[in-house]
């Protein structure tokens, strides 16, 4: 079957396939050499994350930084119209790359692509990159939540089998432990800045003036509260706006899991049995033996 032809019935899910070593959704694969010709504008900004690190937190704090606090312009639209996601292609609901080429600039845009897989216009434009990584352990509990409620995705299978699977990096968008080593590497030769899930849910005012810094805008501190307020994950998660229930439920069934699911750091633990927490941490340690970056698993 054509995956032009293809129509969610809440039941079948989207095929995927391999494009340059790295599983995709079938839809992406078929237009991989669009995206990867993207024409990428100065102005642009871009939010890249591994899925599940805690995007759709970014997308909305960088919109109300740049709008300065404006809440209500926030609200005009669902995330996913919003923020063009670069490679996402969904059959009925259209693809991020016409929602790009329509939407006037200064455009925000958003990527889970690893680094060398990123379009090259990005980095020939000097655009201003934003990459937030989360410990992997939260990371995958959310993405295994995510996949078993998500029908553009693969069905998870068990918690066991998935473990598994995220260990192999045999998920959409690859191998964490590749995707946060190869971005860290190249934040220093590029405009990137590099954020924590772990450091905005600890100190969100913090990181929100680094955010504030990055774009170049100067607000005082009463829009500043005022941003950390509306991100927080109980006003997030009430919005309509923010929280993706306008997805048909035929490829979003919320009732499986929400998408505003937990919003923590540490939930791993209440997935995690004490061998797999042992089989973790050694796989960890020998995948990232060959760099400095660290990660909080827990307050
Ligand atoms: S996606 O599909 O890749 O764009 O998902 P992404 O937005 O990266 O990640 C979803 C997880 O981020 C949590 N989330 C938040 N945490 C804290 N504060 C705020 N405001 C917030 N917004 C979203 C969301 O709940 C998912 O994590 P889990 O652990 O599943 O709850």
């Amino acid at each position: 079957m054509l995956m032009e032809d293809f129509t969610f019935d809440g039941t079948k899910r989207l095929s995927v396939d391999y494009v340059k070593g790295i599983l995709q959704p079938t839809v992406t694969c078929d237009i991989w050499d669009e995206i990867w010709n993207f024409q990428a504008k100065p102005d642009d900004l871009l939010i890249s994350t591994y899925p599940k690190a805690g995007t759709t937190w970014t997308q909305e704090l960088v919109e109300l930084i740049q709008n300065e606090g404006d809440v209500e312009k926030s609200k005009e639209a669902p995330t996913h119209q919003r923020f063009p996601f670069l490679e996402w292609k969904i059959p009925s609901l259209g693809s991020g790359l016409e929602q790009a080429h329509a939407m006037p600039s200064p455009r925000i845009l958003k990527t889970h692509l690893p680094f060398h897989l990123l379009p090259p216009s990005f980095l020939e434009k000097n655009c201003k990159i934003i990459y937030v990584a989360r410990n992997p352990k939260d990371n995958m509990v959310s993405y295994y939540h995510f996949q078993r409620m998500n029908k553009a995705l693969p069905d998870p299978g068990t918690w066991e089998e998935y473990f598994e699977t995220f260990l192999a990096g045999k998920v959409c968008w690859g191998s964490w432990h590749e995707h946060v080593k190869g971005w860290w590497e190249a934040k220093d030769k590029h405009r990137i800045l590099y954020l924590f899930y772990e450091d905005m849910k600890k100190n969100p005012k913090h990181e929100v003036q680094k955010l504030t810094e990055f774009i170049e805008k100067k607000l005082d501190d009463k829009v500043l509260d005022k941003i950390v307020h509306y991100t927080s994950f109980d006003v997030m998660k009430q919005n309509p706006m923010a929280n993706y229930s306008s997805i048909p439920a035929e490829i979003m069934d919320h009732s499986i899991s929400p998408f505003m699911r937990k919003g923590a750091v540490g939930d791993w633990k209440k997935h995690f049995t004490v061998a797999q927490n042992e089989r973790f941490d050694e796989d960890y340690k020998k995948k990232m033996a060959d760099t400095r970056l660290t990660f909080h698993f827990q307050f």
